[in-house]
C-alpha cells in the first residue's frame, strides 16, 4: 500500500471480527509505535497490550465512548508519566500504530479513557502515571463495508498561508 494512500484512506473502525491478531502482525504494529519520535527523544510512553476479554470489558467501561473496545481483540493502552508525558507524543505513537495496522489490513480506532483510576486499578501502573488514550485494533468485521470518512473541513478553512486569516 502506498504511504499516502495508507494515511489518507485510514478510517477509524470500531467493528471487528473475533479473529485474533497474529503475533507477527502485533509485533510489527508495536515496532511502528516504538519508532515514533518523542520530545527530546525521551521515550516516556509505555504500551500495555490487553487481550483478555474481561479486561477489555473493564476498559470498555473506562471511557465515555469506549463500549466498542470490548469487541476489539487487542487494546493497546498508552501509559505516560503525569509529569512530562506529552499529548503530542501519545498522538504520534498512536497514529504510527494505526497506520501500520491499516497497512496490514487491520482495523483500528483511538479510544479515550476518562476513568483514570479504573484503568490504573486494572493495569497496575503507579499513581504518578496515567493512560488517557489507547488504540483498539483487530481484523475488520465482515462484510468489509467501505467506511466513509467523517466529514473534514475544506483545506482552505484548515490552512492559512503566511498569516492567520481573520
Ligand atoms: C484524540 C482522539 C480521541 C478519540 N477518542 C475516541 C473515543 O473515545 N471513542 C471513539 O469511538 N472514537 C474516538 N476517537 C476517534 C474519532 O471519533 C475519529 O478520529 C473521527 O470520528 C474521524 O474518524 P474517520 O477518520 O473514520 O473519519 C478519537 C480520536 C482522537 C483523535
Amino acid at each position: 500500500m502506498d504511504v499516502y494512500e495508507a494515511i489518507v484512506d485510514k478510517r477509524d473502525t470500531r467493528s471487528f471480527s473475533p479473529d485474533p491478531v497474529s503475533d507477527e502482525d502485533l509485533h510489527r504494529v508495536l515496532q511502528a509505535g516504538r519508532m515514533a519520535g518523542s520530545a527530546k527523544n525521551q521515550q516516556l510512553n509505555r504500551i500495555v497490550v490487553v487481550t483478555d476479554p474481561d479486561d477489555r470489558a473493564t476498559l470498555a467501561e473506562s471511557g465515555k465512548f469506549a463500549d466498542w473496545v470490548a469487541g476489539a481483540p487487542v487494546v493497546l493502552a498508552i501509559v505516560v508519566p503525569k509529569e512530562g508525558g506529552k499529548a503530542f507524543d501519545i498522538g504520534r505513537m498512536a497514529q504510527n500504530i494505526m497506520v501500520a495496522a491499516h497497512g496490514l489490513g487491520l482495523a483500528s480506532c483511538p479510544v479515550t479513557f476518562h476513568d483514570e483510576d479504573r484503568v490504573r486499578d486494572l493495569l497496575g501502573f503507579p499513581d504518578d502515571h496515567e493512560a488517557p488514550m489507547g488504540v483498539g485494533l483487530g481484523h475488520p468485521a465482515p462484510p468489509e463495508e467501505e467506511k466513509q470518512s467523517s466529514p473534514r473541513i475544506p483545506l482552505d478553512e484548515l490552512v492559512d498561508w503566511g498569516r492567520w486569516k481573520a
